[in-house]
């Protein structure tokens, strides 16, 4: 059977659409996107999802006191949508316990730096890569992983690097580090996912043959 992909987002959803472009060409097997959740009115990502059919929920972050009742209402949407898989997708809310340990490696995050580097609570968007310019790095990327009760620190899937050159500013690194690793490797994990070939073992994650 398929699975039910359901995609959260919070901004603009390039890698939605990246998901949706791969889905479109066949290389997301066992697997459909059924339904865009987004914790901002108005995310682009939003029309990206109308524009392609697929149906669309908002759950605004602002509406909620705290991660525990907005997860809540999250969850409910989830399982009225009989989630098999959940992808975050520049989704920009930390996520409570209540969903993590009910779909424990049932979601995937992508998150734009080698994890354990410049991640966990603070480290989203561009505030990443100014992060890691500051540092001085040479290499930077993105890691596919799964999501679990501690912010970035959830099993990896799959990490991408591009070089960091010496005149980057934050936005032409995000903009190289999407490009390159993220919309390649996010739509390749969750297909990998709706395949079954994602094996855990001593809590890390494998991928089999
Ligand atoms: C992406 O670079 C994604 O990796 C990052 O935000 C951007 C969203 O772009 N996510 C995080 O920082 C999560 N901690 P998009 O809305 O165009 O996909």
């Amino acid at each position: 059977m398929e699975k039910n992909i359901i995609v959260l987002v919070s901004g603009g959803g390039t890698n939605l659409q990246a998901l949706i472009d791969a889905e479109k060409n066949g290389e997301i097997i066992g697997g459909k996107i059924t339904c865009v959740i987004s914790s901002n009115p108005n995310a682009y990502a939003l029309e990206r999802a109308k524009n392609n059919g697929i149906s669309t929920r908002v759950i605004p972050r602002r509406e909620y006191a705290d991660s525990k009742s907005y997860s809540m209402a999250v969850l409910d949407a989830l399982d009225e949508e009989k989630a098999d898989l959940i992808v975050l997708a520049g989704f920009m809310t930390i996520l409570d316990e209540c969903i993590t340990s009910k779909y424990a490696y049932k979601i995937i995050n992508v998150h734009p730096a080698l994890i354990p580097s410049f991640c966990g609570e603070g480290f989203y968007g561009l505030k990443v890569h100014e992060k890691a310019l500051e540092y001085g790095v040479k290499v930077s990327g993105a890691t596919i992983h799964f999501v679990n009760e501690k912010a970035d620190a959830g099993a990896i899937i799959l990490q991408g690097v591009v070089d960091v050159k010496k005149d980057d500013t934050p936005e032409v690194l995000q903009k190289r580090i999407m490009e390159n690793v993220e919309w390649k490797l996010l739509p390749k994990a969750v297909s990998l996912f709706c395949q079954d070939r994602i094996e855990i073992v001593g809590g890390k994650a494998y991928v089999t043959e």
